[in-house]
């Protein structure tokens, strides 16, 4: 098995490329016949769901846009519980909808804070596409629309997550490696 080492942790391999791209392929199939004939926002949560948002989106037939909202809750491997909003929404939102787009929903404080936000402006809907899902740690009871793999409670890196910064570039998905 194939490991890594970010700082001083030791992470190993978890999820391959096609896997992911199954999970890309499979949330962008339920969106395309969900959304057909209407008009798609996508809100993509940066910094983790870059690369998820840019292969997501190759693949979205109905007629879109995209813009980003910057939240963070994680510091290191854990979660603070606070959510900061670091870049906000500038556009009109007003009877659009809305597709967030996490790479990874946890807790789920940052959705929650997000759903509040466009609450605020009046979207006409919200859904939510991630990547990935720990059932075990989320505490909300919004819903999860197009979930791309359910993992357990464990610390990943890769394809767009980090450890503290680091990581983000990854092709593949890793988890740390238990002693
Ligand atoms: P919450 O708890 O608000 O978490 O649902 C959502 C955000 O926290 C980050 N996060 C992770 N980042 N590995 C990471 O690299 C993880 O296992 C992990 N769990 C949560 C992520 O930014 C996510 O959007
Ligand atoms: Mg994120």
């Amino acid at each position: 098995m194939q490991e890594i080492q970010i700082h001083n942790s030791t992470f190993e391999s978890y999820l391959t490329e096609n896997e992911i791209d199954s999970s890309v392929q499979k949330i962008a199939v339920a969106i395309n016949s969900e959304y057909q004939d209407r008009h798609v926002l996508f809100i993509a949560v940066l910094n983790g769901s870059f690369m998820f948002c840019s292969d997501l989106l190759k693949k979205i037939t109905v007629s879109c846009a995209v813009s980003f909202v910057k939240m963070q809750s994680y510091e290191g491997q854990e979660t603070t519980g606070k959510v900061s909003e670091l870049i906000g929404l500038s556009e009109d939102l007003n009877g659009v909808d809305v597709v967030i787009v996490e790479d990874i929903v946890d807790t789920g404080n940052t959705l929650e804070k997000l759903y509040a936000l466009l609450n605020d402006k009046s979207v006409n809907s919200i859904k939510t596409a991630t990547l990935l899902y720990k059932p075990e740690a989320y505490k909300k009871n919004l819903p999860i629309d197009f979930v791309g793999i359910e993992i357990p409670n464990e610390f990943v890196l890769g394809y767009g997550l980090d450890y503290d910064g680091l990581g983000r570039n990854l092709s593949k998905i890793y988890k740390l490696k238990k002693h």
